[in-house]
């Protein structure tokens, strides 16, 4: 079941130099001259020359705008009027650590990374998972924590591990990799894509799909507040969460990695993922 593409999925964030190495050797072969001009440039020592020249619009405006698609606890959601969570806090620290505002910016999660390549945003932080596919348009900094992709089914269900969802119906999130690996493993025709993935698990409750293939944190919340579901123990795709940044903004990706590097070492990476998943539930 688990292909190649997810197993180098998972291995990504701990390999991102590896990985981008790679990618790196792939563009120059395959791709179009500018492109491989662009590629030369990163492979070479002129890393240090690109952090300066491409002055990252952030400091220029004074604040950090950063995309999520806020309806995926417990990494982003609302608390009335206020988006809350894992990325929104670590994101504040980054902010502050790079002596500017911090601004949230809720879309469709779908549209995250457009807006990050354009750069109508500076950063995509959004429990987005380090893929292959989309760091052939975006870069990723450090990866700041680990997922896994669940499969959540009503309590009385037949569907007892991932092969029994051949044929079935799934719901996922719209452009997330439950989407993508549920379509590349169970075919287009078998999956159905919601705008949230708290609509994805509706559809379950009433009967419309089969089983919802999700994220296990935003699982565990969606579960905990629905009744009659239950999250199948196999799980199907281990994955790292890091910050989208434009290809185009080397400096930002750098500068965040650095205070990434500071709140994992001080520990308040670890007490804010702490806050919202406390360790007798994970
Ligand atoms: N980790 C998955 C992905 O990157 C799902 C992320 C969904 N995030 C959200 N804020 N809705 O595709």
């Amino acid at each position: 079941m688990k292909n190649i593409k997810k197993i180098l999925a998972a291995v990504l964030a701990g390999a991102m130099l590896i990985a981008c190495a790679a990618c790196d050797a792939k563009d120059k072969t395959d791709s179009t001259p500018a492109e491989s001009t662009a590629s030369t440039e990163t492979a070479s020592t002129a890393t240090a020359d690109n952090a300066v020249a491409q002055a990252p619009k952030y400091a220029s405006e004074g604040k950090l705008v950063m995309a999520t698609n806020a309806s995926f606890p417990p990494y982003e959601y609302y608390e009335e009027e206020k988006i809350v969570g894992i990325d929104a806090e670590v994101a504040a620290l980054i902010a502050e650590k790079l002596g500017v505002e911090l601004e949230i910016k809720d879309m469709e999660f779908g549209s995250i990374i457009g807006a990050v390549q354009t750069g109508s945003v500076d950063i995509g932080m959004a429990g987005m998972t380090v893929t292959e596919d989309r760091l052939k348009t975006i870069d990723f900094t450090d990866s700041y924590a680990t997922a896994v992709q669940v499969v959540i089914v009503k309590e009385d269900s037949e569907i007892a591990s991932i092969d029994d969802l051949q044929g079935k119906k799934i719901g996922v999130q719209e452009s997330t990799t439950g989407d993508i690996y549920a379509t590349d493993d169970f075919g287009e025709e078998n999956v159905s894509r919601y705008n949230k993935g708290n609509d994805a698990v509706a559809a379950l409750v009433s009967g419309v799909v089969d089983a919802v293939i999700i994220d296990n944190e935003p699982a565990k919340a969606f579960v905990a507040s629905a009744s009659g579901l239950k999250i199948l123990d196999s799980s199907y795709a281990d994955e790292d969460y890091a910050i989208a940044v434009s290809k185009d903004n080397k400096g930002l990706t750098d500068a965040v990695n650095a205070a990434l590097k500071e709140l994992k070492e001080d520990g308040s990476l670890d007490a804010i993922i702490e806050k919202y998943i406390p360790s007798e539930d994970k």
